[in-house]
């Protein structure tokens, strides 16, 4: 598969406090993160709260910049070509549309901006929403006139109508009802399908991961614990932490759940992180060695393509 995106040892530090005769402090949101995502593939994030699944989607579609490292795009585009590669769609589909705009203007934004002219721009934008299953009247209403699950398909096609090649998914179904969570997934499923656009795709459901994503990259406290294929991860999980997120979903986790894999305690500040493997002072097979050394992501034994840092990796 072509390489599209490439992440090279990205680092974000966040400087935090700070003031009269008190230093800032560094919090590392992200730490020393290496990933590549292929053209048309869905790379999930996941992890507990706080890990650095959103800001590492903000670098990528460059609404953050990172404090080290390297983003890279191989686009298959001229050098000419004012599209942006990468597109957002946020959790609150609300909050991110301007309620004063009429959703065809919302919509057929990113072409105003490249200087489209106002009636190839509605053209576009009413095409687009038959894509997300809206009609064509919805152009001349406001966001405010629409349901949840309606208002997060607006939002799709404001992302669609520029043709990224990749679209970022910050948690986009989880402000909506149970419901319409699945029609909203069938949609960014079949819009995968049709325009073959990359995913990176940012999600506390694992249920949901398991049925979009092609790759799973498994954060905690802003470092890399586990990169695999979709199967691999869900059926053989092989890092620890994992292994614990997985059991923690009963439908996921049946029969796999076991004593020694129940999280425990909380997550550690990220403005002291542990030393060693981060995850030592949750993880039910730390030893001293785990408090003393970084565990490199590597091969986990015999399956090349599923990386793991830890040292006791199954
Ligand atoms: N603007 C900011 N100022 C201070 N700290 C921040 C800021 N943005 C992120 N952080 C911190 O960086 C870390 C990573 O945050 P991030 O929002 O990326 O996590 P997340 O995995 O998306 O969490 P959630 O699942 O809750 O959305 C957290 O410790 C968070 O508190
Ligand atoms: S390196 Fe040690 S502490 Fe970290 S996940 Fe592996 S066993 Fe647990
Ligand atoms: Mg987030």
């Amino acid at each position: 598969m072509t390489e599209l995106l490439k992440l090279d040892h990205i680092n974000v530090d966040i400087p935090i406090g700070g003031g009269f005769l008190k230093p800032k402090v560094l919090l590392q949101a992200v730490h020393d993160v290496s990933l590549t995502v292929s053209k048309g593939e869905t790379l999930a994030l996941v992890g507990e709260s706080g890990s650095g699944k959103s800001t590492l989607g903000y670098v990528v579609a460059g609404l953050r910049k990172q404090t080290a490292g390297t983003v890279t795009f191989s686009s298959e585009r001229n050098a000419d070509d004012s599209r942006p590669p990468v597109q957002v769609i946020f959790q609150d589909p609300f909050s991110a549309l301007d309620p004063r705009m009429m959703v065809g203007e919302i919509i057929a934004e990113p072409l105003r901006l490249r200087g489209v002219d106002s009636e190839e721009r509605l053209k576009r934008a009413v095409e687009v929403l038959g894509q997300v299953g809206l009609s064509p009247e919805a152009a001349r209403r406001y966001p405010h006139q629409f349901s949840g699950g309606q208002r997060q398909r607006i939002a799709i096609a404001r992302a669609l109508i520029a043709e990224p090649e990749m679209i970022v998914a910050d948690e986009p179904l989880s402000a909506l009802d149970v419901s319409i969570q699945s029609q909203v997934l069938n949609l960014l499923d079949d819009i995968k399908q049709q325009h073959g656009i990359s995913y990176i795709f940012i999600s506390h459901d694992l249920g949901v991961v398991r049925h979009l994503s092609d790759r799973v990259a498994v954060l905690y406290l802003g470092r890399l614990m586990e990169v695999a294929s979709c199967d691999d991860l869900f059926n053989t999980p092989s890092h620890p932490y994992t292994q614990a997120l997985l059991a923690a979903v009963p439908r996921i986790g049946k029969g796999r759940r076991k004593k020694e894999q129940i999280l425990k305690g909380e997550i550690p500040s990220p403005l002291a992180p542990p030393s060693g493997c981060v995850f030592h002072t949750r993880c039910p097979r730390a030893q001293e060695l785990c408090r003393k050394e970084r565990p490199a992501l590597e091969p986990a034994p015999g399956r090349a393509t599923q990386l793991s840092a830890c040292h006791f990796k199954d």
